[in-house]
């Protein structure tokens, strides 16, 4: 092992923990299986860009099960324990189960975690649960049809996806998180009808600050609703206490509702950066490996993967870039250094968020 890897490391008992250039652990990695989708998101997948022409990437391109697990298993060798699958949708991977049989065995993962926005769930639920999936995290943008239909691009049908987080509960895969992008005139005053009808459930609603990702949204500053605005309005009708992280690095500030109902989170990536903690490394189906959600490059592992590198010379290969890792784009968020990035950043719908 190099020098720069500390194997005293609080965090860690039996694994070396490598630190990027902002000593910064290793922790999470985030899985794209695929790039397509079900849905046609505005934000991430603008129909009219993602028609019936647009070229995913072909089978051949995408990482085998084999090799997304070659990779987990030297991330989890360099102080990984979480991993998280998303896609795009991951679910229109049929097989999927197979690929989180192999994940869940790798020793050192506490937490694997699926993103999905359930249209599919309903039927998978219960096999990924079998196959040792933890838990499901929902991408659910209204709980009112019309406004859910439009942010889902015309192709989402909410009775389906709340059907699936049911499913989700009823196979254990918890705490089941709701993910909410929220975004001004389009969802805004739909959120506290949300966070009602899944108050006392026990899932856990978060609130996601509109993020200016890839290059196709078409973000501007005034659709974003600061947390801080979102939380006055939650505590006008449902006093809030604040509660400690769960984990360090957790992205959403967590909440409790005063009257026992259950927990909801605001992710702030916005108004409040959290680049000092980040922990999380992203793989896209075709083998790049991203440091950061807003990168204009990753490293190719493909590559290395095709030509059988094995897994001592791929765990060389992920602790350089680790180590040389400084990305904090959202703490640099200013209008030059966005218009740099302009045309080059990575797409949600590769990453998965
Ligand atoms: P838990 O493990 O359940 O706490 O969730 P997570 O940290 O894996 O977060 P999740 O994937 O549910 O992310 C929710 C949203 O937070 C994403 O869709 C992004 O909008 C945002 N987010 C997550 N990670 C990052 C990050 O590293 N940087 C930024 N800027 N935003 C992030
Ligand atoms: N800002 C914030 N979150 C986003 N997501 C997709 N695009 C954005 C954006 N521009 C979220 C989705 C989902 C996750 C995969 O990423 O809602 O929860
Ligand atoms: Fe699909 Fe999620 Fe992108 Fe919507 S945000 S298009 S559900 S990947
Ligand atoms: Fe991490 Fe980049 Fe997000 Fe900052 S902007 S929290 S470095 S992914």
């Amino acid at each position: 092992m190099s020098s720069h890897l500390i194997p005293d490391d609080p965090i860690a008992t039996n694994v070396a923990v490598t630190r990027d250039a902002l000593h910064r652990p290793l922790h999470d990695l985030r899985i794209s299986v695929l790039d397509q989708c079900n849905f046609r998101c505005p934000y991430c997948m603008p129909e009219d860009e993602f028609h019936a022409d647009y070229e995913f990437l072909s089978r051949k391109q995408r990482l085998t099960y084999d090799e997304i697990l070659k990779i987990a298993r030297v991330a989890a060798g360099l102080g990984v324990s979480k991993l998280r699958l998303t896609g795009g949708e991951p679910l229109l991977d049929k097989k999927l189960p197979a690929l989180v049989r192999g994940l869940a065995a790798i020793p050192g993962i506490d937490d694997l975690a699926l993103t999905t926005n359930g249209m599919l769930l309903g039927s998978a639920a219960e096999k990924l649960a079998d196959a040792g999936l933890h838990r499901v995290t929902i991408s659910l943008d209204s709980i009112d049809e019309t406004i859910f239909r439009h942010m889902s691009g015309g192709r989402g049908d909410l009775g389906k996806v709340l059907e699936g987080i049911e499913a989700a509960q009823h196979a254990g895969l918890a705490p089941i998180k709701i993910n909410v992008v929220v975004q001004r005139g389009v969802n805004d005053h739909s959120v506290l009808d949300l966070l009602d009808h899944f108050r006392g459930t026990g899932h856990i609603v978060r609130l996601i600050e509109f993020m200016d990702v890839g290059n196709q949204n078409g973000w501007r500053q005034d659709q974003v609703v600061p947390s801080r605005q979102l939380r006055d309005q939650v505590q006008a009708q449902w006093p809030l206490r604040r509660i400690d992280q769960s984990y360090p690095g957790e992205v959403a500030r967590r909440y409790q509702y005063v009257d026992g109902q259950g927990e909801i989170g605001f992710i702030s990536s916005v108004t409040e950066p959290f680049c000092g903690d980040c922990s999380r490394a992203r793989l896209s189906a075709d083998g790049v490996l991203y440091t950061c959600l807003f990168a204009n490059q990753g490293t190719d592992l493909l590559e290395s993967l095709r030509a059988n590198a094995d897994e001592e010379e791929l765990t060389d290969i992920l602790s350089q870039i680790w180590l040389q890792r400084a990305d904090r784009y959202s703490e640099l968020r200013r209008p030059e250094v966005a218009e740099a990035h302009v045309l080059r950043k990575v797409e949600m719908y590769r990453i998965g968020g």
